[in-house]
């Protein structure tokens, strides 16, 4: 696992952002794993930069994100779906054919489930996988526990993760209990993975994954077996390490 600690997150951002773009300029159309949350805003707000003054194209990119809440439809504005289109999608060339989303309104959570797999399986996988990560180490969706589910699956979301997920949500609005998430083996399928860090409530969290172990307690421990994990983080985050 390769690390790289910036001096604060705007370099974070740019870093990470330079290395989307390096990744699609070798690779128009390749496949982009990304993630949502307060981390990799700056990284979109970069890339749509790359886009408006340097024409990085992302016309032939396909994109899946890593999870969306159980219960919300594209539309919804509290939506993944919608906090990529606001933040990134809206400001660039993508098509919305190659957009990919598990839908948090399937009935059959399992078809659904299989069928983003598939999906991703025959457009012939992730090139690059952009994750963020939880306080508590989860990835995506998937939390600490007693086990992992290696393919995309219905999660139920850590007390920890539904608080620390409020500050996108009303007060007086619910954050969903439950998501559909890539699964650790769905992201550990990817060619490459950058995990982004940023500030000292992720601290304690980048100091377990400096750690030589592996335990489904702390799910970002799995990336460890991936022969080309590149962890950004910002000084903040590299403050216990
Ligand atoms: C959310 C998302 C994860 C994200 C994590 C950290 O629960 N499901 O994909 O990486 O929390 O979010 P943030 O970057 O806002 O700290």
């Amino acid at each position: 696992m390769r690390l790289i600690i910036t001096d604060n997150y705007k370099k974070l951002s740019r870093r990470t952002a330079r290395h989307v773009a390096g990744q699609i300029e070798l690779k128009p159309d390749c496949n982009l794993g990304l993630p949502t949350g307060s981390t990799p805003l700056g990284m979109y707000d970069v890339l749509v930069k790359l886009h408006q003054e340097e024409g990085l194209s992302l016309a032939e990119v396909s994109t899946f994100n890593l999870d969306e809440y159980r219960g919300l439809d594209r539309n919804h504005p509290r939506s993944f779906y919608n906090y990529m289109a606001e933040n990134f999608f809206q400001h660039v060339d993508i098509k919305e054919e190659n957009i990919n989303f598990l839908d948090g309104t399937a009935g059959d959570i399992e078809q659904e489930c299989q069928r983003f797999e598939n999906k991703i399986a025959t457009s012939g996988g992730i090139d690059l996988m952009v994750l963020g990560i939880g306080r508590n180490g989860h990835i995506g969706f998937n939390e600490p526990g007693k086990e992992l589910k290696s393919n995309s699956h219905l999660a139920e979301l850590a007390e920890e993760t539904i608080k620390a997920n409020q500050r996108f949500f009303q007060e007086e609005e619910e954050v969903p209990a439950q998501a559909l998430t890539m699964g650790m083996g769905t992201i550990l399928k990817s060619d490459r993975i950058l995990l982004l860090a940023s500030g000292r409530s992720k601290a304690w969290a980048v100091k377990e994954l400096m750690k030589n172990r592996i335990t489904p307690e702390f799910p970002a421990s799995f990336l460890r077996v991936h022969p080309w994990v590149t962890l950004i983080i910002d000084q903040e985050a590299a403050d216990k390490i």
